[in-house]
């Protein structure tokens, strides 16, 4: 996509479609006033007849019959001021952006009302309205012979309503922002049989060699000998190599702080020899969706390059039922020395964290978040809307979740206390994978704490939100790219 800035107001910019915003108490911005009088008070009209509300996610596309230089102007609701926030402003622009892309549109021009401006940064603003048109009219990659859509190609904001430094500070870091999160849903949408862990590797070549940053892929052979058991048991039942993938990006050498990401990267789950029912299973593939992001917002990171330090661990390997598979019963050596009791071979996820947690304490992180789709508990919980989140550190917690509010990616904090540890007591092992179906989510959180000692860190659930069921807000039906965007903001807010 295109984005562009202009002179001209937006009812003398010639393009397909204008979007506009109507506030429940049926507010038009002084850009919307003005077309609507072009338009000879159509838009007051729809508003007088109860037509056009306002409220939240309304959306309605009108022609303009030659009246303005736009063909057509898409008018979504804003609802209620008590509730406006860039991250709603986003989602709304979304909306219209995809009814106007539905209907044929290939040049847009988006207008930022001066009522969110005199509450919000306009880059800020600007920056909402170029994730929310990427990632709203973002369409998957299929693999049809034929397939024909017609896409948006062409945005442009108005110059006379924004300075041209907002403009450009915010579309800049929008693309950026926009770009990553699309990555992560295309690699997350990808089958398994094209994107297996050596493909993974390869693609966070590319993402280290355009950026700059440190990358070793770490094999089968140099796994064995760092003592990571579990990742390398669970990789067992695949033909598939595992992969450990470390990237590094060092933007402040004097800062002793390193942030950690740690990434789940199962390239597909079948559960393993406990396999899964068949309904569903297609969906596993996308069960690296933790490392798309991690990988994606490591790709921002090292474009934007803010005044911090981040090392990535992602744990790549595939879940399968071979006749090396892991089997429940198994005891598993692993990184950090402590042992592990395999109950359920697919609580896999957990497994491969814990290596993919004591690597990046080895290689000096000093805080740690995780990202993985790690249970269906947590989808039970919290639906597709929110990431389940639990940690060892009100800080850490808090950092995080201010950076998912700025993304939009909304968290969640679930408990993680002592009384839960009996859960994943075992007999014979330091701890076992899986006690039960009760707190199944906070589960997850007890077994990954015993491996990351006293280092604060975070664990993100996204086994929700890293799926759409339909086309809602920013998100599109399928792979979403979800936490990408609060990784970025965490790594820049720790830069500031
Ligand atoms: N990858 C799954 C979790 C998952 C479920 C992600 C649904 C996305 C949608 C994970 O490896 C898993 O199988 N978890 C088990 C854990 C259980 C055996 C303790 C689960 O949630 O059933
Ligand atoms: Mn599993
Ligand atoms: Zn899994």
């Amino acid at each position: 996509m295109e984005w562009n800035r202009t002179s001209k107001a937006l009812s003398q910019v010639a393009v397909d479609a204008v979007i506009l915003f109507v506030t429940d108490t049926l507010h038009l911005s002084k850009e919307g006033k003005l077309i609507d009088l072009r338009l000879n008070h159509y838009l007051s009209q729809l508003m007088d007849s109860e037509e056009i509300t306002g409220r939240f996610e309304e959306c309605m596309l009108l022609h303009t019959r030659g009246e303005i230089a736009a063909q057509k102007v898409v008018l979504v609701g804003m609802g209620n001021e008590k509730k406006w926030s860039p991250q709603r402003f986003r989602q709304c622009v979304a909306i219209g952006a995809r009814k106007a892309q539905q209907s044929g549109v290939k040049e847009l021009a988006v207008s930022v009302p001066e009522f969110l401006e005199k509450r919000f940064g306009s880059a800020d603003l600007v920056q909402a309205v170029v994730e929310g048109v990427e990632l709203g009219c973002y369409e998957l990659p299929n693999y049809k012979q034929i397939s024909r859509n017609t896409r948006i190609q062409k945005v442009v904001f108005s110059e006379q309503t924004l300075s041209k430094t907002s403009i450009e500070v915010g579309m800049e870091r929008g693309r950026v922002f926009a770009e990553a999160s699309k990555k992560a849903s295309t690699w997350c949408h990808e089958p398994s049989n094209h994107l297996t862990p050596t493909v993974l590797a390869n693609y966070a070549d590319e993402v280290a060699k355009r950026c700059g940053l440190e990358i070793d892929i770490v094999d089968k052979d140099r796994l064995e000998a760092l003592n990571a058991h579990a990742f390398l048991a669970v990789a067992k039942g695949s033909a598939e190599p595992p992969k450990l993938i470390m990237l590094r990006y060092q933007g402040a050498p004097d800062d002793e702080e390193v942030l950690g990401l740690v990434g789940k990267g199962v390239t597909f789950d079948s559960g393993g020899l406990q396999i899964k029912p068949h309904e569903g299973m297609e969906k596993m593939k996308s069960d690296m969706s933790g490392a798309a992001a991690v990988l994606a917002a490591m790709d921002a990171i090292g474009t934007l390059k803010p005044h911090c330090n981040v090392v990535a661990v992602i744990v790549s390997c595939e879940n399968m039922t071979g006749s090396h598979a892991y089997r429940p019963g198994d005891v598993l050596q692993t990184m950090s020395g402590k042992t592990i009791e395999v109950i359920h071979t697919d609580a896999e996820g957990r497994v491969i964290l814990a290596d993919g947690l004591a690597y990046a304490r080895k290689l000096g992180a000093t805080k740690l978040v995780d990202i993985a789709t790690l249970t269906g508990a947590a989808v039970v919980c919290l639906g597709r809307e929110k990431t389940l989140m639990l940690g060892n550190d009100d800080t850490l917690l808090q950092d995080v979740s201010v950076a998912a509010g700025l993304a939009g990616e909304p968290v969640w904090k679930f408990p993680l206390e002592e009384e839960y540890d009996y859960y994943l007591h075992s007999d014979i092992a330091d701890v076992k994978n899986e006690g039960g179906r009760a707190a199944g989510a906070i589960q997850g959180g007890v077994f990954l704490q015993h491996f990351v000692e006293d280092t604060p860190w975070v664990h993100l659930d996204i086994a929700g939100p890293a799926f759409s069921q339909k086309d809602s807000g920013i998100y599109r039906k399928g792979a979403t790219g979800a936490g990408t965007r609060t990784l970025i903001h965490l790594a820049l807010q720790m830069g500031l």
